[in-house]
């Protein structure tokens, strides 16, 4: 197995005197991960510690084998680590195309070393950027809305276009925070099916906050339980959302356990 990556390796983390995460240990490998647990449970703040926005205030947090302990989100977005937040942030006044567009326009790009030493135009690498895009616009069900403003989509399609902003960029490490909640059924098709069709059999690792149990399933192989701060469950989700102490966290903050 290739070494994995983001390695979380004994993470305390409190805010004032409130332990949000003790002794934390995860491994995250190529391919869909799920990341459960009940509100409060540290889920946002783990996507925080590995993508720069928190710091930890003890243990490592390394990315393709770097401690990214201290260095800014800029800096870890260019090392090829992309995300969406919780409420999704688009720029209302430009255009679905234009917002995925948004996320090419960082440093890091996979390959095409060409690039890196200037030998493709700035003209040629904002082609290519917005082929990306509409491609990936296309894969969410959005090809045909590309060119409206983004403050015209639904908040669910919003959603989705920042998904498609956190792809363009060809990340190795992609980290969504509840891209499903408050999205539709056929959106959350659309989400899923864009997510998998694009990513299936690749190298990139996604960790996937959600409380929706039947996405979680569908996509990933892998699921691991967040509660209190640490890992109480880590497995396949047919093993894992069968654990009676994963039901029973789950019971305890109001889940609703049909899937
Ligand atoms: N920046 C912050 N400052 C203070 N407390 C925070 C901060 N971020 C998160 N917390 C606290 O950490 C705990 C876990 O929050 P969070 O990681 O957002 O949980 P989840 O995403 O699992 O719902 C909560 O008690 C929350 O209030
Ligand atoms: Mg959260």
């Amino acid at each position: 197995m290739s070494a994995p990556l983001v390695e979380i390796d004994d993470v305390r983390k409190s805010f004032g005197g409130n332990v949000v995460l003790d002794e934390l240990v995860l491994e995250i490998g190529a391919g869909f991960t799920g990341l459960i647990g009940p509100n409060g449970a540290g889920k946002t703040t783990c996507l925080n510690l590995i993508s720069g926005y928190v710091r930890p205030t003890a243990g490592d947090v390394r990315v393709r084998g770097a401690s990214v302990v201290g260095a800014r989100p800029q800096d870890i977005a260019a090392r090829g680590v992309a995300r969406t937040f919780q409420t999704p942030r688009v720029v209302s006044a430009l255009s679905a195309l234009e917002n995925v567009m948004l996320g090419g326009h960082r440093h890091h790009r996979r390959g095409h070393l060409a690039e890196l030493f200037g030998l493709g135009s700035a003209r040629r690498q904002e082609a290519a950027v917005r082929a990306r895009a509409h491609e990936l616009l296309d894969r969410f069900g959005l090809a045909d809305q590309a060119q409206e403003p983004a403050a015209a989509f639904p908040i669910g399609s919003q959603k989705i276009i920042e998904v498609a902003r956190g792809l363009v960029n060809e990340p190795h490490l992609l980290l969504l925070d509840e891209p499903a909640a408050g999205l539709g059924a056929e959106d959350v098709e659309a989400l899923v099916g864009g997510l998998d069709g694009y990513l299936a059999g690749g190298t990139t690792a996604v960790v996937i906050i959600e409380h929706d149990l039947k996405l979680i399933s569908r996509l990933c192989p892998r699921v691991a339980v967040l509660h209190f701060g640490r890992i109480i469950a880590d497995g396949p989700p047919a093993e894992v959302l069968d654990d009676a102490v994963v039901v029973e966290a789950y019971l305890g903050a109001g889940f609703a356990t049909d899937r």
